[in-house]
């Protein structure tokens, strides 16, 4: 779908990030509305997807948060792709969340935020996951017996992709409507977010106690299978990419990988917040950029080495 590629100029002090809002949740509602109508006046937020699978939640949480901040970037997830009530499919549903940015005011076209004394490009890449039978840039994992889990992914059951009528697949039609947003010179720092993930290493925490307590889901599913995309770098890098910011496993990160600082900033299940396999969500959304300290250096999470 063509979005303007055009940037959208605003003044602002702060750009911030979240993803997986999940607000079919009471707690993780309660946790958007403790954020405050004061505190991020002055703020951009950058929105990587998964806010509900249900139309009016989104559209609730659209007017809650375009209240609290100045301006509200998003990038649709799986779950706000689920086919759950008149759409024909995913795409007719994705219409429908377009159709909710517009009248929220929620960007889905580029922004450059300008402070007066620094700047920053923001770029929302939309994308999706590849599997192992679609594409070598999968970013499939395979092991043992795992494989007998995949029923598990509900995305089988509720995404629905007219596919027939699409020619190259569902992830170059979804990166496509991103295609025209020009490429950036590098005097602007540019942060790009997208829902999926870009690289197999962010896959696991980077302690060993981590890699083998946290990094599974609840299942023995293999989330790798549907966790997201080489190609997804390719296209940050393609776009000279500062900071990337994705979302979707439930697992926060926050990592320099040749030159590109990677952040994951989930706000997820409670009963994952609850066994402290998300953390660091205390302070709200993750503060990326502001007005004195330009792109904020890379703060270590806990789950990255602080703590076993
Ligand atoms: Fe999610
Ligand atoms: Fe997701």
């Amino acid at each position: 779908m063509p979005r303007p590629p055009h940037p959208q100029l605003i003044r602002a002090e702060r750009l911030f990030a979240v993803s997986d809002l999940h607000v079919d949740h009471a707690r993780n509602r309660d946790w958007v509305a403790d954020l405050g109508r004061e505190n991020y006046q002055d703020s951009v937020l950058l929105l990587a997807g998964d806010i509900s699978h249900r139309l009016e939640r989104i559209r609730e949480t659209f007017s809650v948060l375009t209240t609290m901040f100045k301006k509200v970037f998003f990038v649709p997830g799986n779950h706000d792709l689920w086919v759950t009530g008149d759409e024909i499919d995913s795409l007719e549903k994705l219409r429908h969340l377009e159709e909710a940015c517009r009248e929220a005011g929620v960007l889905r076209q580029p922004g450059l935020i300008d402070s007066g004394d620094s700047v920053v490009r923001i770029v929302p890449l939309d994308s999706w996951y590849h599997e192992p039978e679609d594409s070598g840039d999968s970013l499939f994992v395979g092991r043992d017996g795992d494989e007998a889990w995949r029923d598990v992914w509900a995305d089988y059951r509720r995404i629905r992709w007219p596919v027939n009528s699409m020619g190259g697949g569902i992830f170059e039609h979804l990166t496509d409507a991103s295609r025209g947003f020009e490429r950036h010179a590098g005097q602007v720092p540019v942060v790009i977010f997208s829902h999926f993930l870009p690289r197999r290493e962010l896959l696991r925490g980077r302690s060993s106690e981590e890699a083998s307590r946290r990094w599974e889901p609840r299942h023995a599913f293999n989330f790798s299978r549907v966790a997201g995309s080489r190609a997804i770098d390719r296209n940050l890098r393609s776009l000279n990419s500062s900071v990337h910011v994705y979302g979707h496993q439930h697992r926060n990160r926050d990592r320099v990988i040749e030159g590109v600082r990677y952040v994951s900033h989930c706000l997820g299940y409670p009963a994952e917040r609850d066994r402290a396999h998300i953390v660091d969500l205390e302070q709200g959304p993750i503060l990326l950029w502001d007005a004195t300290g330009g792109l904020r250096s890379q703060c270590l999470r806990s789950d990255e080495g602080r703590k076993g």
